[in-house]
């Protein structure tokens, strides 16, 4: 069923477990998404970046979603990834979407709470819930020192300012890791986390989360991060699938025998992130 995100979310806050938000941008990645969640019985959020947006258009990949969603056994929402553009995000809000970030991130703290707090008035207003980012969560393709990182980290007093003036549903915080695959091990601010999850109670949101240990997962969902983000890893999995199957078998050309297998490729490494981050059996 499609249901919105904090419904999702505030389970997940309350019996201490990560929900698995993954990316998609067409039929074969929503698929494997949703038969890991079948399979596993876990809540799961679908999330689309603009990137996403713009590759499959909003109409086609809302019917996509919401069509499998609504069929679904489990709990699904349908979410915004890194909304930056006020009108995306209206957009969404218009398209039946029940979950979307406001991602201000980039701007001073004040306008960061000004656009998300106008944000969340709407969003509230049509039953959607929003998340938001504070901090800032770069890429590993990102050339900055160990200082640069530590100041794009979240602040612990800012992150209860923000809570506390927007009413955002869920937060994503910058603890050290970053969008895409890594050059070599990141290193979480787990007492960052503490901090923030003590002084603000609410869910927490995890980005980049492809290619950090399994170890440091399961230690960052114990001290209070219910969202987790994952694309790189489901973009790998089927690129290593599909070179491998079109190396074997010079013959093939149906796309269905040639995507299907990939399909269950990214299924498969969907299946245990939902294990790892405990929302298996969950829904
Ligand atoms: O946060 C980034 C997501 O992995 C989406 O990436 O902008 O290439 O769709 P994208
Ligand atoms: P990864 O591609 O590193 O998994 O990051 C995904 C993400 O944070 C999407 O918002
Ligand atoms: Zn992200
Ligand atoms: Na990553």
């Amino acid at each position: 069923m499609l249901v919105t995100g904090i419904e999702i979310l505030e389970k997940a806050h309350k019996e201490g477990y990560a929900v698995g938000a993954f990316n998609t941008s067409n039929l074969e990645i929503t698929q494997a998404i949703v038969e890991a969640a079948e399979e596993t019985k876990s809540p799961v959020i679908i999330q689309v970046s603009e990137g996403g947006l713009k590759y499959a258009g909003i109409e086609t990949i809302s019917a996509i979603v919401r069509t499998m969603a609504e069929k679904a056994s489990v709990p699904i929402a349908l979410h915004l990834d890194h909304g930056t553009d006020f009108n995306t995000v209206m957009k969404c809000l218009r398209n039946g979407w029940t979950s979307v970030m406001m991602d201000a991130s980039k701007l001073p703290l004040e306008e960061n709470i000004k656009v998300t707090k106008t944000v969340v008035q709407i969003a509230h207003g049509m039953g959607v819930s929003v998340e938001a980012e504070i901090g800032k969560i770069g890429g590993t393709e990102d050339n900055i020192t160990v200082d640069e990182r530590e100041a794009a980290m979240t602040d612990p007093e800012e992150a209860l300012k923000f809570a506390k003036e927007t009413g955002v549903d869920y937060l994503a915080i910058a603890i050290g890791t970053a969008h895409g695959p890594y050059k070599g091990e990141p290193k979480l601010d787990f007492d960052r986390l503490k901090k923030i999850k003590e002084m603000l109670n609410i869910p927490l949101v995890l980005h980049g989360a492809s290619g950090v240990p399994e170890e440091a997962i399961k230690k960052a969902v114990s001290l209070g991060i219910n969202k987790i983000n994952i694309d790189t890893d489901i973009r790998q999995a089927f690129a290593r699938r599909l070179r491998d199957l079109l190396e074997k078998d010079r013959e093939v050309y149906d796309p269905r025998k040639i995507l299907g297998p990939c399909k269950d490729a990214m299924k498969e490494v969907i299946k245990q992130k939902m294990i790892l981050f405990g929302a298996a059996g969950k829904a």
